[in-house]
């Protein structure tokens, strides 16, 4: 047999991959929670990248051309059977997103990302990107630096909700061998906002690219990355996103000397101490230096839940 001689040719390095260039291979992706703000900008940011199915519980119009909506409620496994069909990745936005009830808590965002995950596990789909959040850890001290390797700290109820979904993708990752990305969100925002988002501020397009690396970086097992952008004053070691190629765009910075001059003095130093912000006091026995629990009547909870919704 005559022998063959095997030239070896070194690897590419790792892009990004952009079905723009190649509309044949577009990876259909489903987004569930899709008519909420974060759906809102990622459809614009991955428009043309890959084809969108999108799902939410409320309707959703307007879709442009690459998109799909099909209605549906992560608390029915049934339906999220139905949304998860025929698609290469899940990314799941789904469900209540700050400090609520614990009802509404349970049903839309724990039994919620059981059902992602599982329906996702039935139909082989074998990657998620699970939107977790700043709040599942926001009992840090905002004068640590935390990285990706930190046990969850909490805040809120909905931080236990994240904090379920990221111990979920573990289990589904160990033991289905899923290939699972949980995005610990800051802020997504145009903008930061406030003194506290100055530190976890995530620009739309920053966003689009940890959920583009997520759902495409080839040998994921189960990772954990910061969804911020490179903020100079961030309280986050987000070294695990860098190593998976994530190059931030944006900085805080050159929006801080608006925001500070817009800051209100005043706050609850309480709330200054910890990385969550007002969600360490959001809700009944709120108060981390204080014991017991002040009862609340149903219409302060609904009321707090409200300005709540304007905080996340
Ligand atoms: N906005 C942020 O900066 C931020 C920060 C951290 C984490 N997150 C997480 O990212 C996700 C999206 O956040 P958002 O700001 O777009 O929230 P949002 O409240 O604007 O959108 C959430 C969407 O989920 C839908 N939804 C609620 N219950 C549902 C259910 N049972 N079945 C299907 N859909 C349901 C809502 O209709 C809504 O459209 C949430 O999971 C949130 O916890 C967001």
């Amino acid at each position: 047999m005559p022998t063959v001689a095997v030239k070896w040719i070194r690897p590419p390095r790792l892009k990004l991959y952009d079905a723009r260039k190649d509309s044949a291979l577009m990876k259909k992706i489903l987004i569930t929670g899709a008519a909420g703000d974060v759906g809102s900008h990622l459809r614009r940011e991955l428009a043309g990248r890959y084809e969108l199915r999108l799902s939410d519980i409320r309707p959703l119009k307007n879709l442009a051309s690459g998109e799909e909506f099909i209605r549906g409620d992560c608390a029915s496994l049934r339906d999220m059977l139905r949304v998860t069909q025929g698609v290469a990745a899940v990314v799941h936005l789904g469900g209540f997103s700050v400090e609520g009830p614990w009802e509404v808590i349970l049903r839309a965002n724990i039994v919620g990302a059981y059902n992602a995950f599982e329906a996702a596990r039935r139909n082989g789909v074998r990657r998620i990107v699970f939107a977790s959040s700043n709040h599942a850890v926001g009992f840090y001290r905002r004068d640590e630096t935390i990285d990706h390797r930190v046990y969850p700290k909490p805040d809120s109820r909905y931080g236990v909700s994240k904090a379920f979904g990221e111990a979920l993708g573990s289990l589904y990752a160990d033991k289905y061998g899923m290939e699972v990305v949980c995005l610990r969100i800051g802020n997504v925002n145009p903008r930061p906002m406030d003194k506290r988002r100055l530190s976890i501020w995530l620009s739309p397009r920053d966003l689009a690219q940890l959920v583009s690396i997520a759902i495409d970086r080839p040998g994921l097992r189960f990772e954990i990355m910061y969804g911020i952008s490179g903020n100079r004053r961030r309280w986050y070691d987000n070294a695990n996103a860098e190593r998976l190629g994530y190059r931030p765009q944006d900085d805080s910075e050159p929006h801080a000397g608006e925001v500070l001059q817009k800051e209100k003095t005043g706050a609850d130093p309480r709330t200054e101490l910890y990385q969550g912000g007002t969600f360490v006091l959001a809700e009944d026995g709120g108060d981390p230096t204080r014991a017991p629990v002040k009862p609340q009547s149903p219409k302060a909870r609904a009321r707090k839940t409200k300005a709540a919704r304007k905080r996340k």
